[in-house]
């Protein structure tokens, strides 16, 4: 088990380092998140997968334009300027780390966004937003680093008010890691300490919707959308295996654990599972 409290320094290491930083402003264009792709559709094209993977969960949300959102762990706040512009919504983003909230206030002024968007910095553990502050909440690949899901979900349900919608999205392994061989364990457990994902130690494919259930929620939908994901998977496997190969040789690996990352998990991939979980605050 992880530990039960906020490990700001690692979460620091994750996102901050150099390399990191250049991989997600450069390549990713400010998104931290993967990629969704339809059947028949090319893998190669990154960039419009993540625009899709924002859409779907535009449409999960389903709240109509004007609607208050929570965006837990925004990052950069690309996801929050897409429920925005795309959707209509009036998004508060949180995240924990500084570096990442003043990068998207910048981004949302920039793109003429920010009377839409809102950020601050803040642990989705202890939210500072009264009860049913919001029509909706989502996590876009954040809740893998909560250090305590249940209670993160536990805030989720509190700031939203009766009938408000929660949207979570995410990777998770297929069943407990003490199930899994032990040469996946071999290759998974490393990495998901060296990324702060303390999460993906406490909850899985089999349990989420339970632990969405235990917070309160009424769970309308726990979408398996691996298929979706692969595609994303597969393509930057193959665009980043060579240049990871170089950087290992020339320079510090650990600056580079990002892009390890999406190269060495390939190996495991089998085991782990992308999933959209639907779920509602029951209406009083
Ligand atoms: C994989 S990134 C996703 C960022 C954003 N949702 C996106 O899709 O671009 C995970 C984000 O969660 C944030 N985070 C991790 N733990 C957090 C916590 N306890 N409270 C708030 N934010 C957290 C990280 O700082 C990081 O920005």
């Amino acid at each position: 088990m992880g530990a039960q409290e906020l490990d700001l320094t690692a979460l620091r290491r994750v996102y901050g380092n150099a390399g990191s930083r250049w991989f997600y402003t450069r390549v990713a264009r400010n998104a931290r998140h993967w990629g969704w792709t339809e059947p028949g559709q090319s893998k190669w094209r990154l960039w419009r997968a993540q625009r899709q993977l924002e859409d779907v969960l535009g449409r999960k949300l389903a709240l109509p334009a004007g609607a208050r959102v929570l965006d837990a762990g925004c990052g950069a706040g690309v996801v929050a300027r897409a429920m925005a512009a795309r959707f209509g919504l009036l998004v508060t983003g949180v995240d924990v780390l500084d570096f990442h909230v003043a990068e998207a206030r910048r981004l949302s002024a920039d793109a003429a966004l920010a009377d839409r968007t809102a950020f601050s910095c803040g642990d989705f553990h202890e939210l500072p937003f009264p009860e049913g502050t919001f029509d909706g909440a989502y996590s876009m690949e954040t809740l893998v680093h909560s250090y305590r899901p249940a209670r993160a979900l536990a805030e989720f349900h509190r700031v939203l008010r009766p009938g408000g919608r929660l949207v979570l999205l995410g990777p998770m392994s297929t069943g407990p890691l003490e199930e899994l061989p032990s040469s996946a364990r071999a290759l998974l457990e490393p990495y998901l300490d060296a990324m702060a994902m303390t999460g993906a130690r406490l909850y899985h494919a089999g349990n989420l919707a339970q632990l969405l259930a235990g917070a309160g929620f009424e769970v309308e939908e726990a979408l398996d959308a691996t298929p979706h994901y692969l595609p994303t998977t597969e393509a930057v496997h193959a665009y980043f295996r060579l240049p990871w190969e170089l950087l290992r040789r020339v320079g510090d690996p650990a600056r580079w654990l990002n892009l390890r990352s999406t190269v060495e998990m390939y190996a495991v991939r089998e085991h782990i599972a992308w999933y959209v979980h639907t779920a509602v605050k029951p209406p009083r």
